[in-house]
């Protein structure tokens, strides 16, 4: 078999960008800033809570908050296998393209930050909130979990992630006035640094797929499907969770029938959060197409619809 030819130009153009954009936890990001908790942390696109009508707007802010909350701690947490994938990855060019190499370490030096960033901002947050929250997953344990999966499900799985963490930031998070500054320029900085992610994944996940028999792709597709309902299990849990302490926390006691909506309400938010807006994003479903065919691709969306 011919090596798979690496478009060294595509990866160079990732270590320009990553070059240009680089910035510093503290004189970048948080400047001796605390968050602004008389303000939203995630907006309304994200969070959903624009449905949940019957909350108050003091309600609303602090569900807000708690979401906020909860989307920092999972990029932390997802960023952990990313890394190790990544890493993994990379050996191929080990002793090939050194732009290749170059940019992927840059990859995984940057995810490192923001793993380190997102433990700092958990610390900030948690000191400004009641006490009660949990976000009870350890990252090793769930990463182990995750790479035992085929190396196509997990970059097609951080092919997403790196395609919706753009598309919140752009679509919802910069047009948003009302956020919390220091809340919205986390995500700024973090988007700057993603843009060349996707990118990479969009190089490396293609140079896997060629090597897979048919077979061995029909099976990675099953495993892509069990790392979603994985998510979706993780996800179910969370919103449980934070629901719990929202009403706990939020200072009057809500109807079952009241508490059942917002559980509804965060799941649906959680799952088009970490999901769907990544697996609907055109170019993750451009790409898929193109390494999949109809029957694997039908299989995925049914998955994907059962999901509700
Ligand atoms: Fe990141
Ligand atoms: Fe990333």
């Amino acid at each position: 078999m011919q090596p798979p030819t690496v478009e060294s130009e595509r990866y160079a153009k990732c270590i320009e960008i990553s070059k240009k954009v680089r910035w510093d936890i503290d004189k970048d990001v948080i400047r001796g800033r605390e968050f602004d908790f008389s303000k939203k942390f995630l907006p309304d696109g994200i969070s959903k809570i624009d449905k949940l009508e019957f909350l108050t707007k003091d309600e609303q802010r602090f569900l807000s908050q708690i979401q906020g909350r909860t989307y920092a701690n999972m990029f932390g947490f997802v960023e952990r296998f990313i890394v190790a994938k990544i890493l993994e990855v990379s050996r191929k060019h080990w002793l090939g393209d050194q732009v290749a190499l170059e940019s992927l370490i840059r990859f995984c030096d940057e995810e490192m930050k923001h793993q380190e960033l997102f433990r700092r901002i958990e610390m900030m947050v948690k000191a400004g909130m009641p006490p009660g929250y949990t976000f009870p997953w350890n990252p090793n344990e769930v990463a182990a979990a995750v790479l035992r999966k085929s190396t196509w499900a997990v970059l097609g799985l951080i092919y997403q992630i790196e395609l919706f963490t753009q598309t919140h930031y752009k679509e919802s998070i910069e047009p948003d006035e009302n956020l919390s500054e220091l809340y919205k320029d986390l995500f700024l900085f973090h988007w700057k640094e993603e843009v060349t992610h996707a990118l990479m994944d969009e190089l490396e996940w293609p140079l896997e797929d060629q090597k897979l028999t048919p077979a061995e792709r029909e099976q990675a597709v099953t495993e892509l499907i069990e790392l979603v309902a994985d998510v979706d299990g993780i996800l179910q849990a969370q919103a449980a969770t934070d629901v719990e302490y929202f009403s706990r926390q939020g200072g009057r006691s809500f109807r079952e029938e009241e508490k059942n909506k917002i559980l509804t309400g965060v799941l649906e938010a959680y799952r088009w959060q970490y999901i769907f807006s990544g697996t609907t994003h055109h170019r993750f479903t451009a790409l898929l197409n193109n390494l999949t065919t109809e029957g694997q691709r039908k299989r995925l969306g049914d998955a994907l619809a059962g999901l509700g």
